[in-house]
């Protein structure tokens, strides 16, 4: 492994300043491997499948296994199936079932314990138990979501996995969503770890979640968990509409929040919440979807110096933020607040072609003038029109300039911490954030038109 490391680096070394394509391939090969070396089995320092956030133990201390992260960054180990996953992702499976059994500052397995964000490296009791914000009830919603994608994959490769999926699996995708189930009315903290309240993003993963859990219990023979999905899914379809602010002119992030609710969470929402099947609510080619990108775009233009000589705009988690990756003083771009933008526009891309057509209305025709000057809001211009091709190749060329950004700003060595400076663009916050890695595969994964399951 190390010789194909030296290799990926060699590779960038001789590419130091190189077209995107050939940039993001030698980028994405090296950041599987960064990956695999934040995890436990895999040569890392600890001796378990947990997805280290960071190799970083102090300013910031990421030596912890966040459930958010770890899920998905499993995700993307699955969906791009390298060698050896299967090993692996059962190895994490194994530890799951145990971590989940874990009493921890959240409670204990069916008293709220679920809801715990990051627990310690070795997964051994006890977990973390300093001041934290919790419950975060994300977690359980993206694990489930990762877990019944990998049966999925599973399940057609090797029929006889199925005492495997329903005797080992399933009980922790069952015991996850009926977490969700319990406490979705709850408030929980927001996936920056900082606001306790009811947010975007937590409900969009959640809801995927029960709607893939739904064919899953039937798989298992639970009818009653399936009713039970099936009702409060419909229920939260209802409670999401009430995150569209009409006076704003877009998605807010958190309810009754003071901020401007511009935030990042709401792109990760909309593309975690959909994959690239699409639940048929708030997916990135929706006009509401489309209308807050830009807005959450626009507000990082102005906002960091290096954006005036960026290829692209480099954006950050929300614009008032002021964490630093270390302390609270002044906010910066993050790498996969920059990457989700692509992602974003890329799966867009995905399902207008799917529909065949682009339509235009009076909410998103600014947002299509940028490509084709002429779009006129009321019509359709079908995949087979010069119209269409205009738009889907501007939007494609418009999401590249935000990996672009991600090109230019990353270390020499191809390294992607979590942050970069907003004045001088110099990595900041945790060295080799596996989330980032992640996040670079996932957005080149939709550039590259490919289906997660
Ligand atoms: C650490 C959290 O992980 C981060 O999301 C948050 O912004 C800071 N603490 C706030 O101090
Ligand atoms: C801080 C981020 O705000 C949070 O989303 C993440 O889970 C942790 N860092 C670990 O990467």
């Amino acid at each position: 492994m190390l010789a194909i490391f030296a290799a990926a680096l060699s590779l960038l070394a001789c590419f130091p300043a190189t077209t995107l394509d050939a940039w993001l391939s030698v980028e994405t090969a090296l950041a599987s491997l960064k990956i695999k070396s934040n995890i436990g089995t895999t040569g890392g320092p600890v001796d378990s499948a947990a997805v280290l956030a960071s190799p970083s133990t102090a300013d910031p201390d990421y030596f912890y296994q966040w459930i958010r992260d770890s899920a998905i960054t499993y995700k993307v180990i699955i969906a791009q199936e390298p060698a050896g996953y299967n090993s692996l992702v059962q190895s994490w499976i194994a530890e799951m079932t145990k971590l989940q059994h874990v009493d921890n500052p959240s409670g204990g397995f069916d008293t709220g314990g679920l809801g715990e964000p990051k627990h310690s490296s070795t997964l051994l009791p006890p977990t973390f138990q300093g001041d934290w914000g919790r419950p975060q009830a994300d977690g359980p919603a993206l694990r489930a979501t990762a877990m019944i994608q990998y049966c999925q994959k599973y399940l057609k490769t090797d029929g006889s996995s199925k005492t495997y999926i329903s005797d080992t699996i399933w009980p922790i995708v069952k015991a996850d969503l009926h977490y969700v189930a319990t406490y979705w009315k709850s408030q929980s903290f927001d996936l920056w770890e900082e606001v306790k309240g009811t947010h975007f993003f937590t409900m969009m993963v959640q809801r995927r979640a029960l709607i893939e859990g739904i064919q899953f219990a039937k798989d298992n023979n639970d009818n009653s968990s399936a009713s039970i999905f099936t009702t409060i899914a419909a229920e939260m379809e209802d409670s999401l509409y009430s995150f569209w602010s009409s006076s704003k002119g877009y998605i807010i992030a958190t309810q009754n929040s003071s901020r401007s609710g511009l935030d990042c969470g709401t792109l990760l929402g909309s593309v975690h919440g959909n994959g690239r099947t699409g639940y048929g609510l708030f997916q990135p080619s929706d006009e509401k979807v489309l209308v807050t990108l830009q807005a959450f775009v626009d507000s990082f233009k102005h906002l960091y110096n290096i954006n005036a000589n960026a290829n692209g705009i480099a954006c950050g988690r929300y614009p008032e933020d002021v964490y630093d990756g270390i302390s609270k003083s002044r906010g910066n771009p993050w790498y996969l607040c920059t990457t989700i933008v692509a992602e974003s526009l890329y799966t867009a891309n995905f399902e207008f072609t799917k529909a065949k057509s682009v339509n235009v209305t009076a909410a998103n025709v600014k947002f299509f003038q940028q490509f084709f000057d002429k779009a006129e809001p009321g019509r359709s211009y079908s995949s087979d029109s010069q119209e269409f091709k205009h738009i889907v190749d501007g939007i494609s060329n418009y999401a590249d300039t935000f990996l672009d950004v991600v090109r230019q700003f990353s270390a020499r060595n191809g390294s992607l911490s979590e942050e970069f400076d907003r004045n001088t663009g110099e990595p900041r916050g945790a060295r080799d954030l596996t989330w980032s890695y992640a996040a670079l595969i996932s957005a080149k994964m939709a550039r590259d038109g490919m289906v997660l399951p």
